[in-house]
C-alpha cells in the first residue's frame, strides 16, 4: 500500500516502526483488555515538505470524546505559563476596541479563563465534552466541537471574526490541517494575527523524545514544516519564539502575507533547523538508532533494578509513556504502578502493557527505592515536590535525553 504526506501528497515511507500500539490516553478496566484497539506506530519524514508525521492514526472520535483523559490544570507550571502566553498575547495583538480571541482545543479552559476574568470576547473549540465542561467553571464560553472550516463558519455567523487563533498543543494532532486552515482563512480577520505552540521537533530529535510521538500527535513541526503548510492559504510566518514547556516547543505567530513585520527570529530559527540537518532524512536514520539504544539501555537498567530486589513506580500516568513502555515492552513485571494526580486515570490499567495506576497518595504512603520519571516534561515542577525521595536514599530512572539515575 503507497502512502502519501497529508500535507503534499508526495508519496512517502516510514523510517521506522515502534510496533503495534494502544491509544496512549487509552486507560482501561480489565473488563475491556480483549477488545483493546491497536495500530502501527511508524513515523514518516516527508522529503519534498519537510512535515514530520505517523503513517496511521486512530480515528479522532476514538481519542477526543466525554471521556478524554487529559486536563491541561494538572500541571501547576502549564496554568502558569498560559497565563503568561495570554497576557502576552492581550499586549502584542489586541489592540482593536473590542477585540474577539479563539483558541483551538481549550480544553479546561487554562488559558481562556485569562480572557473570560479580563471581560475579552472569547470562545473556546473542544471536542472533548467532559474537560469543555470542566472550562464552564472558570467563565469560559466553549463551543464543544472539532475546530474545521464548517466550525469556523458557525462560529462567524453567530460572532464575527476572530482578531486572534491561538492554540497550545492541538495543531500536531489534528490530521486534516488543510481544513484546519481554510477555517481559519475563514475566521481571521484581515490584520488578524494565528498563534499556537506545540512540541518541537527539533527538541524531539536533539533529546531521542520518541516518546513525543504517539497517536494524538500525527504531526511534529518545524518552522520549515509550518511556512510550507501555511503558505498555500496565503499565510506567513512572522515570528516564532522557544519554550521549554512539554520538553521543548516552538511558538509560532502567523499573518496574511505582507500584512505584518516578519521578526529575524524566524530566519534565525530556519538556520539552527539547516545547521541540524532537520530537512535531511539521514538525520531520522540516526534518530532510529537513538530510539534502539535508549529501548535497550533502558530494558536493562529495569531488569538490574529487579534482579537487585528493588521496588520500581512509575511517575504519572503520561500519553507518552505509552509509547516508552509498548516499544521496550515494559510491563508489571518491571513496574510495580504508576502514580498519577488525575482521578479518571486512578484505579485503571495503563494501555496496552496494563500497568496500575493508583493515586498519588499510594505512591506518598509507601515510597519505593526507584521512581521512573515518565512526566520528564515536568522534571523541575516534580523534582521540587519530591526533593525528600531523593534525601532519603530513592533514585530516579530518566530517559530523555539519555537513560540515567540520578541519586543524591
Ligand atoms: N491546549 C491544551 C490541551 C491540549 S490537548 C493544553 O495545551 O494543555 C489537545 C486538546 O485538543 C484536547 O482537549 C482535544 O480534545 C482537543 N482537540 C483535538 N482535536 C481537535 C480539533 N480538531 N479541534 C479542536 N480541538 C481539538
Ligand atoms: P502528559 O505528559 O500527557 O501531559 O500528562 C501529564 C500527566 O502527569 C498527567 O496525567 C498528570 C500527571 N502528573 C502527576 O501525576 N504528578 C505531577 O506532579 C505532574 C506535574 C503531573
Ligand atoms: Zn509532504
Amino acid at each position: 500500500m503507497t502512502l502519501n504526506c497529508r500535507i503534499c501528497k508526495t508519496i512517502v515511507r516510514p523510517f521506522m516502526s515502534f510496533g503495534k500500539m494502544p491509544i496512549a490516553n487509552g486507560f482501561l478496566n480489565p473488563d475491556d483488555f480483549p477488545m483493546e484497539y491497536f495500530y502501527e506506530l511508524k513515523p514518516i519524514f516527508c522529503e519534498n515538505c519537510l512535515t514530520f508525521q505517523i503513517a496511521e492514526q486512530p480515528d479522532p472520535e476514538k481519542m477526543f470524546h466525554e471521556n478524554y483523559a487529559f486536563f491541561s490544570r494538572t500541571s501547576k507550571h502549564m496554568v502558569n505559563h498560559f497565563r503568561s502566553y495570554a497576557n502576552w498575547v492581550k499586549s502584542e495583538y489586541l489592540s482593536s476596541s473590542d477585540p474577539f480571541v479563539v483558541e483551538i482545543g481549550s480544553n479546561d479552559g487554562a488559558m481562556m479563563e485569562n480572557f473570560s476574568k479580563n471581560k475579552i470576547r472569547h470562545l473556546g473549540i473542544e471536542p472533548s465534552a467532559n474537560v469543555a465542561k470542566e472550562a464552564s467553571k472558570y467563565g469560559v464560553n466553549t463551543l464543544c466541537s472539532f475546530f474545521n472550516l464548517a466550525t469556523a463558519k458557525n462560529i462567524v455567523s453567530k460572532d464575527g471574526q476572530a482578531d486572534a487563533i491561538i492554540a497550545a498543543n492541538v495543531m500536531c494532532h489534528i490530521p486534516g490541517l488543510h481544513d484546519v486552515a481554510k477555517g481559519i482563512d475563514y475566521l481571521l480577520k484581515p490584520m488578524g494575527v494565528v498563534i499556537f505552540e506545540e512540541p518541537y521537533l527539533g527538541d524531539m530529535i536533539e533529546n531521542t523524545a520518541y516518546d513525543q510521538i504517539y497517536d494524538e500527535h500525527v504531526y511534529m513541526f518545524s518552522v520549515r514544516s509550518i511556512h510550507n503548510i501555511f503558505k498555500k492559504y496565503g499565510f506567513e510566518l512572522i515570528d516564532v519564539k522557544h519554550q521549554t514547556t512539554h520538553g521543548g516547543s516552538m511558538r509560532y505567530v502567523l499573518a496574511r502575507n505582507g500584512k505584518r513585520t516578519v521578526s529575524k527570529n524566524v530566519e534565525k530559527q530556519i538556520a539552527y533547523e539547516d545547521d541540524k540537518k532537520l530537512h535531511l532524512s539521514g538525520t531520522y536514520d540516526k534518530f532510529r538508532e537513538q530510539c534502539e539504544i535508549s529501548r535497550k539501555n533502558l530494558v536493562d537498567t529495569l531488569q538490574q533494578q529487579k534482579r537487585d530486589g528493588k521496588r520500581v513506580v512509575g511517575y504519572a500516568a503520561t500519553s507518552k509513556s505509552t509509547t516508552v513502555l509498548n516499544y521496550c515492552g515494559i510491563g508489571p513485571d518491571l513496574i510495580e504502578f504508576i502514580s498519577d494526580t488525575t482521578p479518571i486515570k486512578q484505579g485503571k490499567y495503563s494501555p496496552g502493557v496494563h500497568i496500575p495506576v493508583f493515586s498519588y497518595d499510594n505512591l506518598k504512603n509507601n515510597y519505593p527505592d526507584g521512581l521512573l520519571l515518565f512526566a520528564w516534561n515536568h522534571k523541575e515542577e516534580i523534582m521540587a515536590k519530591e526533593s525528600s525521595f531523593l534525601k532519603n536514599g530513592g533514585e530516579w530512572i530518566t530517559y530523555v535525553p539519555h537513560v540515567a539515575l540520578i541519586r543524591k
